[in-house]
């Protein structure tokens, strides 16, 4: 009997089936050989919310959740925030090395030169109510573009995709800025083509009168960071929807509005915003003591802190705490921060956190700073999905390249109405 083996004995038949181990799981497939008679179905896995299903191998993103470890394509988040553009990221997680100095120059240029959009996709923008919640306004919008690009359609085509994840990369910032500036009645500014990506980004928030917009270097640097650190986080809940929309091979653009309705979920991508409540909402450093008190008591949860996945200090938490006192030096001290930070202190060394292991995660601190940098919370969703559309596509393309992969099609454990007929509406009690 071989090592790398999973022995399994039916209790119903008394019979025993040898699954091999691969990568330390199982085949849920293997599975299905075992039955109590010739005809039955076979055995399934049971797994709501996939708690503990790989779905894919995959060789974009790496999480060790215990020991709080995030690399992309090998490379630690740590190092990439330091050293790394957020292009130059996007670059990797797509290709799976980083660019040689052409390279980077190619796909700069190829990005830089994307960025606009069709004036058809404004008139559609304008169609929204004054309030309309820039991520609604970003969903439809990234879908309506697979109709101005129906060659997007041919993903088995190399070049085709290429040129989708161009568009996409470039669009999204234009699309999220045109939210911002039809929420507050602006005229929308248009990508200026000097400027870094998200320098750009900033110019086309907040450009008004100038006729050449700069935008502040340390505000422009910690946005890249910040894009860096949202880049990608292998199978989330957006993730896992690019791939299963992506798996019935629809186009990139219908696949991406898939993935950013799963990100708008405040499950997901708004928790940064309900840390921003919940400070506002305790007011004061000295009443972080009464608060936790609550939360303990089970009056409601700490937002920002605990992860599905990450039992340890998020990696990510970590370097926008340090980037949040950047970004303070120029924009004033965002006064929320003791308090976040007093509750941080009060937390990791009670208990109760202890215990189950919650620590800050990615969304602790970086309203902080969108905040501070002058965007309103509806906006910080939106901040969220710009950058993981290169993770997106990485894992779309991956899924794509898999020979091992088709339509996604989970099956389900029916426990509904046996067979009945149907009875006319004037016999029904
Ligand atoms: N505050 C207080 N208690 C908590 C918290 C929290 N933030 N998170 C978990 N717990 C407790 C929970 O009550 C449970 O306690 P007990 O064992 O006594 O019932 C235990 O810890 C395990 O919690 P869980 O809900 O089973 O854990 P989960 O893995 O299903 O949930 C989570 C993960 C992120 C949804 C959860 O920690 C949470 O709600 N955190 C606050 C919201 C938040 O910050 N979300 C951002 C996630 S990171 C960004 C992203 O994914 O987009």
């Amino acid at each position: 009997m071989s090592a790398e083996t999973l022995t399994v004995i039916d209790n119903r038949t008394g019979k025993r089936y040898e699954l091999p181990i691969k990568h330390g799981t199982i085949r849920a497939m293997d599975l299905r050989q075992i039955k109590v008679v010739e005809d039955d179905f076979g055995m399934m896995s049971y797994d709501p919310a996939f708690m503990n299903t790989a779905s894919c191998q995959s060789r974009v993103t790496f999480i060790d959740g215990d020991k709080g470890i995030l690399r992309y394509r090998g490379y630690p988040i740590e190092q990439l925030a330091e050293r790394s553009t957020y292009l130059e990221v996007a670059y990797l997680l797509l290709h799976g090395e980083l660019p040689t100095k052409a390279a980077y120059e190619a796909w700069a240029y190829d990005i830089t030169h994307h960025t606009m959009i069709h004036e058809n996709v404004k008139k559609l923008m304008d169609g929204f109510h004054y309030d309309a919640h820039p991520m609604g306004m970003l969903v439809s919008t990234v879908a309506a573009l697979s109709t101005f690009y129906p060659d997007a359609k041919n993903i088995h085509d190399a070049t085709s995709r290429k040129k989708q994840i161009h568009r996409l990369i470039a669009k999204m910032p234009t699309l999220a800025a045109f939210t911002y500036r039809h929420s507050l009645g602006m005229p929308y500014a248009y990508p200026d083509n000097d400027l870094s990506y998200p320098g750009n980004f900033l110019n086309m928030l907040f450009k008004t009168t100038e006729v050449k917009y700069k935008p502040n270097p340390i505000l422009e640097k910690a946005l890249d960071v910040l894009f860096i650190l949202h880049a990608d986080h292998e199978q989330n809940c957006s993730a896992n929807a690019m791939r299963s929309v992506g798996s019935s091979h629809v186009d990139p653009y219908s696949a991406i509005a898939g993935a950013t309705a799963a990100l708008y979920g405040p499950l997901h991508g708004g928790a940064n915003e309900a840390v921003l409540l919940m400070l506002g909402q305790i007011g004061s450093k000295d009443k972080v003591p009464d608060f936790i008190k609550r939360v303990k008591a089970g009056e409601g949860r700490l937002m920002g802190f605990g992860h599905r996945v990450y039992k340890n200090y998020d990696p990510r938490a970590k370097i926008i705490k340090r980037l949040a006192e950047q970004v303070f030096e120029t924009t004033g001290r965002n006064p929320l921060l003791d308090i976040a930070v007093e509750l941080e202190r009060i937390a990791l060394q009670d208990d109760y956190f202890v215990k189950r292991k919650l620590y800050p995660n990615v969304d602790f601190y970086s309203g902080l700073i969108y905040q501070a940098m002058g965007f309103s919370t509806d906006m910080f969703t939106v901040l969220f999905a710009i950058p993981r559309t290169s993770g997106w596509l990485a894992q779309w393309e991956e899924m794509l390249l898999d020979s091992e992969q088709k339509i996604a099609r989970p099956r389900q454990v029916y426990l509904g109405s046996p067979s009945r007929d149907y009875i006319p509406v004037e016999r029904r009690g």
